[in-house]
């Protein structure tokens, strides 16, 4: 099961100089200012800074990683399984792919909504001692994003729902 056929794949492939088809032609011609405005910004260093984890046509990093969610674990996740300090409060980098539609966010679910996962990237970055030295901006709590920004980045989240994916007939339970 493929999924690679969003809005976001179109974008990929125009920003990267790749020959789009008819129909990816006309897809990238209904991509928002606002949604290229969110592109730059989750691949900026100075914007929202997302791609170092979140990138390539998996739109995850294959590593484990601690994006500062606490100071404190409750669960110790890569820790708890290597016994290992240094992989404390480290969790696998998940897909961004389709994320509009598989909330609650982060391995125990606690933010509802992606306007609360822009929210903790953006202000609520906790320090401790295994934090992803990528989290740049962890020293300011976050990447501190304006509302116009964060309407920015939300509306390119939004571009990841692979809609054809989604509805697709064969990947339906047989006997629904
Ligand atoms: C240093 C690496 C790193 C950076 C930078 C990063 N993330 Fe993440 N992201 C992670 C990790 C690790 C998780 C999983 C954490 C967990 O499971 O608790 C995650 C989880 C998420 C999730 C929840 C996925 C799910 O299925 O629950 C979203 C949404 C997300 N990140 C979006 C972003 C956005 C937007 C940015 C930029 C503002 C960003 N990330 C920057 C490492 C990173």
């Amino acid at each position: 099961m493929i999924s690679g056929e969003s809005k976001y794949d179109v974008m990929y492939k125009f920003a990267n100089n790749i020959p789009l088809t008819s129909s990816e032609l006309a897809i990238k011609n209904s991509v928002t200012s606002e949604e290229w405005a969110g592109f730059d910004l989750f691949k900026s260093l100075n914007g929202a800074d997302c791609f170092h984890c979140h990138n390539g046509t998996l739109m995850q990093v294959q590593k484990f990683s601690n994006n500062g969610l606490d100071a404190v674990f409750s669960d110790l996740g890569r820790g708890a399984i290597t016994n290992n300090p240094n992989d404390n409060g480290k969790f696998k980098v998940p897909t961004l792919r389709n994320i509009a539609l598989s909330a609650p966010y982060m391995h125990d679910g606690r933010f509802a909504t992606l306007d609360d996962v822009i929210e903790h990237y953006s202000t609520g970055i906790q320090h401790s001692a295994t934090i992803d030295p990528l989290m740049e901006f962890a020293s300011q709590g976050g990447v501190q994003l304006d509302s116009e920004q964060r309407n920015q980045l939300k509306a390119f989240l939004l571009t990841l729902t692979d809609h054809n994916f989604v509805t697709n007939p064969d990947f339906k339970p047989l006997n629904p």
